[in-house]
């Protein structure tokens, strides 16, 4: 493979902000300093521009069965998307089934990624019963297959949902064997009731679907996770925070020295619970799991991720067409597919309302859109980061262009954008996944199947010993 130098950007870590080119070869950064020359390299200007690792997104769904549908996006569709916004590396959610072996499930996530991803990928496994079957299969799941992260659901009540004996157990067996366990946390129990209740009572409409997950509900089951994690002393990571009640439960956790960590997603930052009573069933497009709260608590979880309470932003891409999918659920709102399309606009969104809009520093957004997520996954430093020996994923971000999102023009497979007419400030310009343009120029020039399966560190092997090694071998 040619070699290529990214010439004159700004080259921005979750550590520094300073200007120097960048010598790309065989996929991995070679070089960073100024004046860089290589024999026949190809010369990219970067002049004005911001040189950033490419994101990290840890909260994918794509070619994902859920409410009697499939995700609008696959492989190829959201990894492309993922590419034009900026992200490099998904790690998406690997469904199981109860009483089939977790490798059936793995070998067929497996199967809807290759050929098909244009970006690299990992998965996490959900786990939704511990048995002598599951127990006698997770460590090799974690050692050879290198899948260091189980999702536990505490809600989808008789879907997805586990009991507190599972999540119990789980973290376990996670704990022995250093992977994190991922909470989905609401309680699915009372969830239920409220719901059966709502359409007793004749409330069929989109804001019921708000209305029957009230916030103190995630708040509890945040609570009762961290509670969980800290009797076993395993590592918990709670998806998709929404309200100051999950915030506080995760705060206090961690100040007792819980090994707790939260991630938010750009629609609880900027979208509220107003938008599920728009007329004509509009409201449909905004049904998420937890739901979109009151504005209120908007600014919590800003301050949240300002201040550290929350580490991470995923997208948790979920996407369901309006028309076919989303409509499933007119005249009973618990049939709505939950979930939106967000996994290309995540990086934009942070950078906007964080960066451009005063809140973060360059290098907090960094963080939280790369860099954290990559170290909390055992990913870093081959991702998340701008560094000699690094794979070469790397956004050419242009921050003085702007663009309206939307569904006219995003590159995901779904007739509605949620954050439709939003103006954001910067632009990723040209995307690089180990080396290779995937967007350039913002066009696409990537191939369905380049992206590979990444093999992750148990977080034990991220911070131990092990990991100054890696280090060392760069
Ligand atoms: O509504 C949501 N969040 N859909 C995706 C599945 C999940 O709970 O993460
Ligand atoms: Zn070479
Ligand atoms: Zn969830
Ligand atoms: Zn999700």
């Amino acid at each position: 493979m040619a070699a290529t130098i990214i010439r004159n950007g700004t080259i921005v870590t979750a550590a520094d902000t300073y200007q120097a080119d960048v010598l790309i070869e065989d996929g991995i950064i070679k070089q960073i300093g100024l004046g860089l020359t290589a024999e026949g390299a190809e010369i990219v200007d970067a002049t004005g521009k911001y040189v950033f690792p490419g994101g990290v997104d840890p909260h994918t769904h794509l070619d994902m069965p859920f409410g009697g549908t499939v995700t609008a996006d696959n492989f190829e569709t959201g990894t492309r998307a993922a590419a034009f916004g900026g992200t490099t590396t998904i790690i998406d959610f690997c469904l199981t089934d109860k009483g089939k072996p977790l490798s059936e499930s793995l070998r067929k996530w497996h199967a809807k990624a290759e050929g098909k991803a244009v970006i690299d990928y990992s998965f996490h496994l959900m786990i939704s019963e511990i048995n002598d079957a599951v127990l006698a299969e997770l460590p090799s799941i974690v050692q050879d297959e290198g899948i260091t992260s189980f999702k536990v659901f505490m809600a989808y009540k008789n879907v997805f949902q586990a009991d507190d004996g599972t999540l119990y157990r789980t973290m376990l067996s996670a704990k022995e064997l250093g992977a994190m366990v991922m909470v989905h946390a609401e309680n699915g129990d009372v969830i239920e009731f409220l719901v059966e209740k709502a359409l007793a009572e004749g409330n069929t409409d989109p804001i019921y679907h708000a209305l029957t997950r009230p916030s103190a509900i995630e708040g509890e089951a945040t609570a009762r996770a961290a509670a969980l994690a800290e009797l076993t002393g395993a590592r918990l990571f709670v998806v998709h925070v929404t309200c100051a009640e999950a915030v506080k439960a995760i705060r206090e956790a961690r100040t007792r020295g819980v090994d707790v960590w939260g991630e938010t997603c750009p629609q609880y930052l900027m979208l509220d619970q107003s938008y599920l009573a728009l007329p004509d069933f509009e409201g449909a497009k905004y049904v998420w799991s937890p739901p979109l709260r009151e504005k209120s608590h908007q600014e919590v979880l800003w301050n949240a991720l300002i201040t550290g309470s929350l580490q991470t932003l995923g997208s948790d891409q979920c996407s369901f067409n309006f028309k076919g999918q989303k409509d499933l659920g007119l005249g009973d709102f618990s049939k709505i597919p939950n979930g939106g399309p967000v996994i290309e606009d995540r990086f934009s969104i942070l950078y906007s309302e964080g960066v451009a809009k005063g809140r973060l520093t360059l290098n907090q957004f960094v963080d939280i859109v790369a860099t954290r997520n990559a170290k909390l996954f055992g990913l870093f430093p081959r991702k998340g980061t701008i560094a000699v020996g690094s794979d070469a994923d790397i956004v050419i971000f242009d921050p003085n262009a702007e663009r309206t999102i939307s569904a006219e023009t995003h590159h995901m497979n779904v007739d509605y954008n949620p954050f439709e007419g939003i103006r954001v400030s910067g632009v990723p310009e040209s995307v690089m996944s180990r080396g290779e343009f995937v967007v350039r120029n913002q066009a696409y020039v990537g191939t369905a199947g380049s992206g590979q399966f990444l093999k992750r560190a148990t977080y034990k092997q991220a911070s131990g010993s092990d990991s100054k090694e890696k280090v060392q071998q760069l």
